[in-house]
């Protein structure tokens, strides 16, 4: 079976964006693959957290990972930071990381732009990605489209330390869907839809009430032209909500349109609300029956497992760059 690592940060709130351009692929592709999905919490503490609520967070992303139908007989979740190989792994890669290629990461010039005091953890951010996933040896990774980039870093460190120091590490793919890998926000369709946007109209989170999601999307900007079609340099706002209800109904974008062909932006735009809502209130059902003791297990299980394979990975590594193994 090949398999699949992905991860997301407690941070923020857990928004459509990130449920239909990477974690509604997890719960599909836990049916064929052995897969590990972790909590990253040790990437989240590279930006300033508030200590209690990135544990509460934690907790609040474990629960929205079994929410969707991660099923933990099938999928191994765990905690980042309770497994330290990835530490370990991660200051291993940065010692064969460049200066250079980690400041050409846009994912860094973004979060560091006009910022006086940046760390060094948000720097070499990649290197513990890098390290998250070729612990496991995955073959796949599923993400949105923003990840692109340290995917592809991520496999450059694999092979040059694969060239280096003898096969080692299996050189991941990432797993980007066609549809729905970069929604952006509902405010301003020229950003993408992000869980840190101070602006929480922009952003459908998954835990928001009907109430809540029938103002954002009502909402939502599009543009003065009536035409439903899809043109996403022209009508980024309307593409959007396309995408949005493609991805969550499963119908084609093609299809859509026809659906809507004479229609107006109103019809749709309600249509859209009642499927968004009908899946978040199945996860939200889940969601809210659940205890703290239950994700706790599943978390404990799941960071034993996860441990096994990291060890053997890390064991290894260790030896092929030379340090003393008694
Ligand atoms: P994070 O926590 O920012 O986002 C989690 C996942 O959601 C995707 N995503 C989106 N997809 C579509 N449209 C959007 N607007 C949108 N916003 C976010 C992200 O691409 C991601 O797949 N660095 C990662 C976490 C990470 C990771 C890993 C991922 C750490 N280690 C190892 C894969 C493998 C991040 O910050 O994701």
């Amino acid at each position: 079976m090949k398999r699949v690592l992905s991860g997301v940060q407690p941070t923020g709130d857990i928004h459509v964006g990130n449920y239909v351009g990477a974690m509604m692929h997890f719960v599909e592709l836990q049916e064929e693959h052995e897969c590990y999905f972790c909590i990253v919490d040790l990437h989240a503490l590279t930006v300033p957290q508030d200590p209690v609520e990135l544990r509460n967070k934690t907790y609040e992303l474990a629960g929205i990972y079994l929410a969707i139908g991660l099923d933990p007989q099938k999928s191994t979740l765990f905690v980042q930071s309770q497994v330290s190989a990835h530490a370990e792994l991660a200051w291993l890669l940065s010692c064969i990381a460049y200066y250079g290629e980690l400041s050409r990461m846009t994912q860094f010039k973004d979060k560091s732009k006009g910022k006086e005091n940046v760390s060094v953890g948000l720097f070499t951010y990649p290197a513990l990605m890098a390290a998250d996933i070729l612990l496991y040896q995955a073959n796949y990774v599923p993400v949105g489209n923003d990840q692109k980039q340290h995917l592809e870093l991520t496999r450059d460190l694999a092979e040059r330390f694969n060239n280096r120091f003898g096969e080692t590490f299996v050189v991941p793919e990432p797993l980007i869907a066609e549809v729905g890998a970069r929604i952006m926000s509902l405010t301003d369709p020229t950003k993408k839809m992000s869980k840190s946007d101070e602006d929480e109209n922009g952003r459908i989170n998954l835990l928001d009430s009907p109430d809540v999601v029938k103002k954002k999307i009502m909402r939502a900007t599009t543009d003065s032209e009536s035409v439903i079609r899809y043109d996403v340099e022209n009508k980024p706002g309307l593409s959007n909500l396309l995408s949005l209800y493609s991805v969550m109904s499963g119908m084609s974008i093609t299809d859509i349109e026809k659906k809507y062909e004479g229609s107006g932006y109103g019809t749709l735009k309600k249509d859209l609300v009642d499927v968004v809502n009908e899946r978040l209130r199945v996860i939200q059902e889940k969601y809210y029956g659940l205890s703290r003791e239950e994700l706790e297990r599943i978390l404990r299980e799941g960071r034993e497992r996860a441990e096994v394979l990291a060890a053997k990975t890390l064991k290894d590594v260790k030896e092929k760059m030379g340090l003393a193994m008694f």
